[in-house]
């Protein structure tokens, strides 16, 4: 299976090679991000009388004596929600634009989960030169009817409320473009400033719900966070969400549970969390994160009755993580390089590459390998390839994707009998993609490896791809689809599936089509998202008889109405950078025999 022919080679090679990047081209055009629809009633017209703020030293100020200017934003924002991270040092450059011109910016936290140290450390993490107070009760927050962070209102002069919402559209929940095509704060001020009304008072903001005070029911619940919401995080978010994880803040204790509460509950009706894209209807899988109807129905109970904290002799024991390696001690760890990567607090990173020679004197044969990231709250993926020697290039059967990172995948560990062959002489070649997040990190991101005895290998574990290179999606289509197939020659162990489409991908589907005419889905992913490149490890691994067809099906969404879409009016065709588009099923398997 997954024979090397010259086509898949130059295919993964494309993939794996090209300097790709999230963000995309600046120069290309980009149409904007429509917003959501505004939620009703807004505060649009609306007088906001008097409103007291803490500093970080706890000293009380009011919202009159900060708008010495003729307008003034004031933006809600966290310490802790991704969009308010990179919108901080966007606010800075906007109050640096149009403070000049009569405009006082003012930042308030009104978030519970937010200390006053923490609003002092988000300050001068991102360089913030204008006042940011605590909305210590939420009191201000609630006046103003803000709702999410980051968001703003524009005052005017006599304080009526003249702009509400987002910044701009460079960011948006899974969107990142290298620059906005809409800048909506700075036209309203720009109207305002010439007099002029404010041509779109409202456009919805799509960041973090401001995290409120839980206000438990009277009387005892019979669903707490001590017995059962406590142990339903551990199984399901702590994994990603505790320090050093990329989650971007803990769900480790009650605090941080009831505040983050409205926002769970959010992102879990969304299907957004946990990351998991497979349609439940088909195939299952060993690694499904999703949440079950009853976990689910537990805890939008536990939100509604306003978050009970309970007995905290019920609570479990920590979960144990180890903060090492997630497989056996390695026997050989491999760093990407010499020196950590730094990553700069914003913009788009280009993809990075590593090329580390290993000194394998003779073939491994390893059963367990993990792509340890050291700092993951900055690592989107990282992928390690296998480069053979002899210069053929990458192989593709590295391409089955078992040494690679991207959050919450769980390490590659084989069963007994089963290991990845690595050819004496190989090379390692680090593909790491960095998403920063507003302040600058370092990274240097490690191979573990676990060795087999060579004499107890019985199944050697392979990757192979089925892809379609004839992609032709055109300008503006809604839905363009493709099918790629691939015939398997000889018996083998289907053990697990991983789509990869760009930023244009809407759907992609997996199918196995038997000798006898059976078609069976093996894997149904109707919403496909970019920003998860997911691996789907099935629960028991499926016999394919030489001569079942693989048949992979794309969907694309190249009109405006995709908002990851870089440029809807251009023709797009199969390459490597993520504003090109590919059609790739990478799979894992063994020889049944
Ligand atoms: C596989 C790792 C992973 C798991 C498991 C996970 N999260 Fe997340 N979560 C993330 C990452 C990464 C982000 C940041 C996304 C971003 O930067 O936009 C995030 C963001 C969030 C946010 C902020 C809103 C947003 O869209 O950015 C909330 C709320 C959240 N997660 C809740 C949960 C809950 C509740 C669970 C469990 C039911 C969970 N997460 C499980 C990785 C995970």
């Amino acid at each position: 299976m997954a024979r090397q022919t010259p086509f898949l080679a130059s295919a993964l090679g494309a993939l794996l090679l090209g300097a790709a990047a999230l963000c995309v081209d600046p120069s290309a055009p980009r149409p904007p991000v429509a917003a959501p629809p505004a939620p009703t009633p807004t505060p649009v017209g609306r007088t906001i009388d008097d409103i007291m703020l803490h500093d970080v030293w706890g000293r009380p100020h009011s919202l009159a004596e900060c708008a010495g200017g003729k307008v003034m934003v004031v933006a809600f924002l966290g310490t802790d929600c991704p969009l308010s991270k990179l919108y901080g040092p966007r606010l800075d450059e906007l109050a640096r634009e149009f403070g000049p011109r009569g405009v006082a910016f003012v930042g308030v936290n009104a978030n519970a989960q937010d200390s006053l140290a923490d609003v002092a450390a988000f300050v001068r993490l991102h360089g913030i030169s204008f006042p940011v107070y605590k909305d210590i009760d939420g009191s201000a927050a609630r006046r103003m009817g803000a709702e999410r962070t980051p968001e703003v209102f524009v005052l005017d002069a006599r304080r009526v409320v003249r702009y509400w919402g987002r910044i701009d559209d460079q960011y948006g929940v899974g969107v990142c473009r290298p620059a906005p095509a809409r800048r909506d704060l700075a036209d309203a001020l720009t109207e305002l400033l010439a007099d002029r009304p404010v041509s779109r008072p409202v456009v919805a903001s799509v960041g973090c719900r401001i995290g409120r005070e839980p206000t438990p029911a009277a009387g005892t619940a019979d669903v707490t966070y001590a017995k059962q919401i406590s142990r339903l995080l551990q199984r399901r978010c702590v994994e990603c969400h505790r320090p050093g994880q990329p989650g971007p803040f803990p769900l480790t204790d009650y605090r941080d549970a009831a505040d983050w509460s409205a926002m769970m509950r959010e992102v879990v009706e969304d299907g957004r969390m946990p990351p998991w894209f497979a349609d439940p209807e088909h195939g299952r899988f060993r690694n499904d994160a999703r949440l079950t109807d009853d976990e689910k129905r537990l805890l939008f109970r536990w939100i509604d009755d306003g978050c009970p904290e309970g007995d905290p002799a019920d609570l479990p024991p920590p979960p144990a993580f180890s903060d090492g390696w997630r497989i056996p001690r390695p026997d050989r760890v491999v760093d990407m390089a010499d020196q950590p990567f730094d990553v700069p607090a914003r913009g788009d990173v280009p993809y990075q590459y590593y090329l580390v020679d290993p000194g394998f004197a003779e073939d491994a044969f390893v059963r367990a390998a993990e792509v340890r990231p050291g700092d993951a709250s900055v690592v989107h993926h990282a992928l390690v390839m296998i480069v053979p020697p002899g210069g053929a290039g990458v192989a593709p059967d590295s391409a089955g994707a078992m040494l690679d990172y991207t959050p919450g995948m769980a390490p590659t560990v084989l069963p007994d009998g089963a290991a990845l062959r690595i050819p004496a002489g190989s090379k390692f070649l680090f593909q790491m993609h960095y998403t920063p997040n507003g302040s600058p990190r370092r990274d240097q991101t490690r191979l573990g490896l676990v060795f087999a005895d060579p004499r107890t290998v019985k199944r050697v574990v392979r990757g192979g791809a089925v892809f379609n290179t004839a992609v032709a999606i055109p300008a503006g289509a809604r839905d363009a689809s493709l099918a790629a197939e691939y015939t398997v020659p000889a018996d083998a162990l289907l053990l697990s599936l991983s789509p990869h489409l760009h930023l244009r991908g809407k759907s992609f589907r997996f199918e196995a089509v038997y000798a006898n005419g059976l078609r069976e889905v093996l894997l149904d992913v109707p919403h496909y998202d970019f920003n998860w490149q997911l691996r789907y490890e099935l629960a028991e691994p499926r016999r394919l008889p030489a001569g079942t067809r693989l048949v992979c099906t794309a969907h694309w969404d190249n009109s405006a109405a995709n908002p990851a879409n870089p440029d809807p009016t251009r023709d797009v065709g199969w390459g490597d950078r993520t504003d090109d588009e590919m059609l790739i099923g990478f799979f894992a398997y063994a020889p049944a025999d």
